[in-house]
């Protein structure tokens, strides 16, 4: 295990990610989190950027007890500038901050050779600044191992201890040779072996789950078609079979079909043991009228846990029924599977400030508390491209396992206007003629989240010798690494006339067809 002790920079969860695209396990714990109270021997350590400058007064700094560990250290940005400031070197203020590329010109020692740390990536490569400070002397002991124009202290190493410091982001994709430093660090330098890989995680995560639910007691837990409640069911399944619940909560404002296609898939094909409750007029009658976004989120999450809340009672009863008649019962609903993944974990334990309190989980809001579930998690260690590896060899269908994100609110916040069911049917078919010519063009895995919104307005069109008036739809289609910020799609031409002209020709209500070309920022992804 790598432990990556996280100073609060906007990065630090992608040093974790290029850890584990190494398969390499890594963890992220705060910069203040007390070596004793960490209970794994980690084989390296990587010292995170920050927003601090270390000479604050309230700036964070790290347990000086790991410089004593003698397991390797790699600092990045703030973390090089704090392992100079707790080993006698010097940082001062740059003349000016420095945002962007530059170059690193790696030190070539007396045979030719550069450092280990850059061991075979050349003499030069193209890396990613973003600091305000930087050293202005190295400290005792250390050496250079890279430079750039502007910083002479770019890169440093220790003279006999496996102590590193880069002032560049080796993270961030803008880094090109930057995984590879981190593969450097990580495999040659601290030794690690690539043993994380989803195979052997099904193995040990199956095992985790029969030990902690023991013999009896029943799970569950509601999936919506999504890739990471899907993906935790499937794996519930393989651990205790029927005793795991799913529950589906058709709440009105979902895709074409959608209910349907996740009825087979789960209930036929992986074998789960799925309800569909069709709790659409509820939803619908209280989404009634109703416009404002928030308003509309608050009423579709309320709904979803009275209706789960009357199933989850339902299977409880029954359970009950099932113990008075014999021996051979499955137990009571003792959990709750929640698909939490490590971004969520990552959001709530990085660190925020030195006065920051540590956030608490909130996923589950009120969920079932009269039922005192306990809550299982076997996704909280992943990240998303972890949980789609693991869907594959959990042999969920491919177009699942790589289908765009879908917000919980469904289709009731790409309605613009009230929510009804003739609005969302328009919608629906909108979407379905969408997305289905999308993947017919084979661009669907270029896309990140490519939706169609529907605009309360009304505007003037001609068919045939029909003067018409009729609604407008919005397309959508973006690429983005994490949602954080996202880039409009730039389709073929060709492929967006003939999307237009589908929606107009086969979904009645619907005269205009317009594309949005807003990035985030300014704009959001969602319309509302
Ligand atoms: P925005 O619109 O904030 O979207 O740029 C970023 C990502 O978040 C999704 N999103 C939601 N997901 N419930 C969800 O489960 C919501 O209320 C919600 N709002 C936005 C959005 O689809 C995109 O992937």
């Amino acid at each position: 295990t790598i432990l990556i002790l996280d100073f609060g920079s906007q990065y630090s969860h992608l040093i974790t990610r290029r850890c584990r695209e190494h398969n390499v396990y890594a963890e992220l714990m705060p910069c203040t989190t007390k070596l004793q109270d960490i209970n794994f021997k980690p084989k390296g350590i990587i010292l995170s950027g920050s927003p601090y400058s270390v000479y604050e007064k309230d700036s964070p700094h790290v347990d000086p007890a790991v410089f004593d560990l003698g397991v390797p250290i790699l600092g990045i940005c703030y973390g090089l500038q704090e392992i100079a400031w707790n080993l006698g070197g010097e940082v001062s203020k740059c003349d000016h901050r420095e945002y962007g590329p530059a170059d690193l010109v790696m030190t070539k020692f007396g045979n030719g050779s550069v450092d280990a740390l850059f061991n075979g990536l050349g003499d030069e490569t193209r890396v990613w600044m973003s600091h305000g400070d930087q050293l202005s002397k190295p400290p005792p002991d250390f050496h250079v191992i890279g430079h750039t124009n502007s910083a002479p202290y770019a890169a440093l190493a220790h003279n006999s201890k496996p102590i590193y410091g880069i002032q560049f982001h080796p993270e961030v994709t803008h880094s090109p040779s930057g995984k590879a430093v981190i593969g450097k660090f990580i495999l040659d330098i601290c030794g690690c072996r690539r043993n994380w890989t989803m195979e052997e995680f099904i193995g040990k995560e199956i095992a985790r789950i029969r030990e902690i639910c023991g013999p009896k007691g029943r799970v569950i837990g509601a999936v919506s078609g999504g890739v990471d409640s899907t993906v935790a069911a499937k794996l519930m399944h393989e651990a205790i079979g029927d005793r795991f619940h799913a529950i589906m909560v058709d709440n009105g404002v979902l895709r074409l079909n959608e209910a349907e296609q996740v009825n087979i898939m789960l209930n036929k094909d992986l074998g789960v043991n799925l309800t569909v409750v069709d709790a659409s007029d509820l939803f619908l009658s209280r989404l009634e009228g109703v416009e404002d976004p928030e308003q509309k989120r608050k009423i579709i999450g309320n709904t979803f846990i009275n209706v789960f809340e009357a199933e989850a009672a339902k299977i409880e009863a029954a359970a009950e029924e099932e113990e008075k008649k014999g021996a051979e019962a499955k137990g009571r609903v003792e959990w709750l599977l929640q698909g939490t993944l490590y971004p969520d974990v990552i959001e709530s334990i990085s660190f925020k400030g030195p006065s920051a309190t540590i956030k608490t989980h909130h996923n589950v809001g009120g969920l079932l508390k009269d039922m005192k579930l306990k809550l299982i998690e076997p996704l909280r260690e992943l990240f998303k491209d972890e949980v789609r590896a693991l869907g594959r060899l959990l042999s969920i269908p491919a177009q699942l396992v790589g289908r765009h994100p879908f917000p919980g609110p469904g289709l009731a916040i790409r309605i613009l206007g009230p929510v009804t069911r003739e609005q969302v049917r328009i919608l629906q078919l909108v979407d379905n003629i969408y997305i289905e010519e999308i993947r017919k063009a084979g661009l669907y895995d270029q896309i990140a989240q490519a939706f169609a919104v529907l605009l309360p307005v009304k505007a003037v069109g001609v068919m045939g010798d029909q003067r018409t008036y009729e609604q407008v739809i919005a397309l959508r289609a973006v690429q983005s690494e994490d949602f954080m910020t996202a880039d409009w799609f730039d389709f073929p031409t060709a492929i967006l006339r003939r999307i237009s002209s589908r929606i107009t020709n086969e979904v009645a209500g619907i005269n205009r067809v317009t594309y949005d070309i807003s990035s985030k920022p300014p704009a959001t992804v969602e319309w509302l």
